[in-house]
């Protein structure tokens, strides 16, 4: 839906008031409205580096979710202060792993005398509480762009992986990228005793996936697959690795949204192609386009926005930079420092990554 052209103007007008002291960061699946007055667009990895290269702005308007500007606070100068326009805007994902599930979940490692082997890697997606343990723990962050290169890292350190949230990155880079076996990979529960895992199972594993998942993701299924390949012969099908396994192995291409964004980018004209990840980007991308003859199309049938990162409106980027411009501050996102000083360390290891 077009702009309120009002709207667009106060948003224009309040950010040019605020000239270099305001840096507007845009997550790929936010909306056309807000990402029109992102100062620059990227995925979850290549976010976290640009936040981190403007010391000089004092604000960083983090259009995106809860744990990527958890960890642009992480990452920027005590004096920055990072802001959500909407403190609602969290991810289900994310919330799928505590920190008190953790420390039990370690426990249950301990326990069984496997924890000294354990390495974890946390996905980004995941709060800041989550990143300190991993860092507590010599592990390392991942996005879906470098998870691999994690991987390979966490195996040099010790010889089994605790995964951390999403089971699906988790399973399709151990699988995929890495040769293992889905044998290799168990499914640690935290609602059930123990994990719902044995001490031999754990024993056994390479790969402890935590059992959390994208819900929006989780909705493309292979049928959706099926479907696309019979109505649009000689369709490329590309997919997010937060997609469940089948999903990716029935898929032609694998990668984040920034990897998506390139992949159009070089396809050749006439080429078709069918998306599996957030509704936004896309749309954005079928009508980007267009003009060059490249058939665009979502992967499912069914609407298939992430509700989270829709929080974040026109409306409510106006209110926050107008507030800013006003000098007030405004939905400041700050991480403790003891949180911080742990966090850090795992983030710094990810971007150590080769
Ligand atoms: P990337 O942008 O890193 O591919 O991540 C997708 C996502 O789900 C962010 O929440
Ligand atoms: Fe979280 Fe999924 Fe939304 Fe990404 S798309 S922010 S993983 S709920």
């Amino acid at each position: 839906s077009p702009s309120d052209p009002d709207l667009v103007e106060r948003a224009r007008a309040a950010k040019e008031k605020l000239g270099d002291k305001v840096f507007v960061l845009g997550h790929h699946y936010q909306r056309d409205e807000v990402i029109q007055f992102a100062d620059v667009t990227g995925d979850s990895f290549k976010l976290a580096r640009d936040a981190a290269a403007r010391p000089e702005a004092e604000y960083i308007v983090f259009c995106g979710v809860h744990f990527m500007a958890e960890s642009a606070d992480i990452l920027t100068t005590d004096a920055q202060a990072v802001v959500l326009p909407d403190l609602a805007a969290g991810c289900s994902m994310a919330d799928m792993a505590t920190a008190e599930q953790v420390a039990e979940c370690w426990d249950v490692l301990t326990e069984a005398g496997v924890a000294d082997q354990v390495v974890p890697v946390s996905y980004m997606n995941s709060s800041a509480d989550i990143k300190a343990f991993t860092g507590k723990h010599g592990g390392t962050i991942c996005t879906s762009s470098n998870a691999k290169k994690a991987l390979e890292w966490a195996f040099e350190q010790g010889e089994k992986i605790l995964f951390l949230p999403d089971q699906h990155l988790g399973r399709n880079t151990a699988v995929r990228d890495m040769g293992m076996s889905l044998d290799d990979c168990v499914l640690y529960n935290p609602h059930k005793p123990n994990g719902g895992l044995t001490a031999e199972q754990l024993r056994n594993a390479k790969m402890i996936l935590w059992r959390g998942h994208c819900s929006v993701h989780g909705r493309f299924s292979v049928e959706s697959v099926e479907d696309v390949r019979a109505r649009m012969p000689g369709v490329n099908v590309l997919v997010h690795p937060e997609c469940k396994h089948e999903v990716v192995a029935a898929a032609d291409y694998v990668g984040s949204t920034e990897y998506i964004i390139k992949a159009l980018e070089a396809a050749p004209r006439g080429s078709k192609w069918a998306i599996g990840t957030e509704l936004n980007l896309v749309r954005r991308l079928a009508n980007r386009f267009a003009d060059e003859d490249k058939e665009i199309v979502f992967l499912d049938k069914t609407v298939c926005f992430c509700s989270t990162m829709n929080r974040i409106d026109l409306p409510h980027l106006v209110w926050t930079l107008e507030s800013l411009a006003d000098g007030k501050l405004v939905n400041r996102i700050e991480v403790d420092p003891e949180t911080e000083k742990y966090a850090k360390l795992a983030l710094e290891r990810m971007l150590a990554l080769p």
